[in-house]
């Protein structure tokens, strides 16, 4: 797999890359980045409007990645919504789904939520009177879900759930949850922006009512996601967005609109993006899930022990279930620091509080290092870390 991957052909700092960051971003195989360069050159057209050739070929292409991705988390196309990423469907659904309630309902959170999944809900309930609840997060990083019975009680109208902590690693009992969330009418929301590109995720086993992930955590483009709806929950969503596109008649004083998901993209896609989007998850299933969850679950395994083994480094979080990332403390050096040193030995790592300041306060902390893999990653990335870490110890103390 790591051969696709040309950002690992360069040097950085003077040292071969080591990209420790998958979960900001993954790099991008050629073949993603060939079908982007390839649309831009000589394809590119807009969708869904044109009446020649060019735009058809487009239409098709864009209608074909909707098929794919509807198959790889087992929809129906009627149930994919193409959105710029992660936060743009949570957005829509906070905007959409709020419709539908009232001062005093319920949303029911955790406390480990990425702010993509804490502000769009925060933003509603200042204008609805909405009250958030959160599922405590344990000393190991781990959902308490001891109270979930009581947590959710009869106005709680929606659950929107982290799958895999992008800043822990934990993967978190969501089927659990959902069955619970479902079992009192609750709408259940997935955030899978951490765990679309390491396990296969099926909506029918899930169960979920919606699901939103983003484009470039797969391997693909930049500012393309997806929010998967359930149609009959999808159908009976407002718009979010007014444009192009989605309407099915518009007077000068109104409009109406087409079911889903046409209602939810307004104006020009994101169309190379989008495109883009596909071949990412054709290279996905080329390599496919039992492969990339071997890799990773060793190269996670030998993280997790070569990071235990700094002196001076405390792992944030002690997840049973963990996958791909591991984040540290050190006392004997800030965060920020460590990550800089890092960097000039050609190590590539996040800093900070990843987006999820809440989840750090809870912890009691206001940052880590942390060290993310991905389908490229490999033992020498692993004992280059860990190299790097123990010269950086000897610079800082
Ligand atoms: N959510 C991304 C991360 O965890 C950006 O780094």
């Amino acid at each position: 797999m790591r051969k696709e991957f040309p950002a690992l052909q360069q040097e950085i700092n003077g040292k071969p890359l080591v990209y420790l960051d998958s979960a900001a971003t993954t790099l991008k195989p050629n073949s993603v980045i060939e079908a982007l360069t390839h649309f831009n050159k000589f394809e590119t057209a807009n969708v869904h409007r044109g009446a020649h050739w060019l735009s058809d070929q487009a239409t098709i292409k864009y209608e074909a990645t909707r098929k794919s991705v509807a198959d790889f988390i087992g929809s129906s196309t009627e149930e994919v919504v193409f959105t710029t990423g992660t936060t743009d469907s949570l957005n829509l659904l906070a905007h959409s789904l709020g419709q539908g309630l009232k001062s005093g309902d319920e949303i029911l959170l955790t406390e480990m939520e990425h702010h993509s999944n804490l502000v769009p809900w925060h933003l509603l309930s200042k204008v609805k009177g909405i009250k958030l609840k959160f599922i405590p997060v344990t000393e190991s990083g781990e959902l308490d879900l001891s109270d979930l019975d009581s947590l959710i009680t009869e106005k709680t109208k929606i659950a929107s759930i982290v799958h895999i902590s992008n800043a822990l690693g934990t993967v978190n009992p969501v089927e659990k949850i959902v069955e619970a969330c479902k079992a009192r009418g609750v709408v259940t929301v997935l955030d899978v922006a951490q765990s679309i590109s390491c396990m296969p995720l099926n909506v029918k086993e899930l169960d979920c009512d919606f699901m939103a992930f983003s484009g470039h955590k797969l391997f693909g483009p930049y500012g393309v996601g997806v929010l998967y709806g359930r149609k009959s929950k999808l159908n009976e969503l407002p718009p979010y967005r007014g444009g192009g596109s989605m309407i099915q008649q518009v007077e000068l004083e109104d409009s109406t609109y087409l079911p889903g998901p046409q209602r939810f993209e307004a104006g020009t896609p994101n169309i190379s993006g989008v495109i883009g989007l596909g071949v990412a998850i054709e290279q996905v299933k080329t390599w496919g899930f039992s492969a990339i969850a071997e890799l990773e679950d060793a190269l996670t395994k030998r993280l997790v022990e070569a990071v235990s083994s700094v002196e001076g480094i405390k792992l944030v979080g002690r997840p049973a279930f963990r996958k791909n990332v591991v984040s540290f403390v050190t006392d004997w050096g800030h965060a920020s620091d460590v990550g800089q040193l890092l960097d000039q030995q050609g190590v590539a790592v996040r800093t900070g509080h990843h987006c999820t300041q809440p989840l750090m306060k809870k912890l009691g902390i206001t940052g880590t290092v942390r060290a993310s893999l991905s389908v490229y990653s490999n033992e020498n990335d692993i004992d280059r870390l860990l190299e790097g870490l123990n010269k950086t110890r000897k610079m800082l103390i």
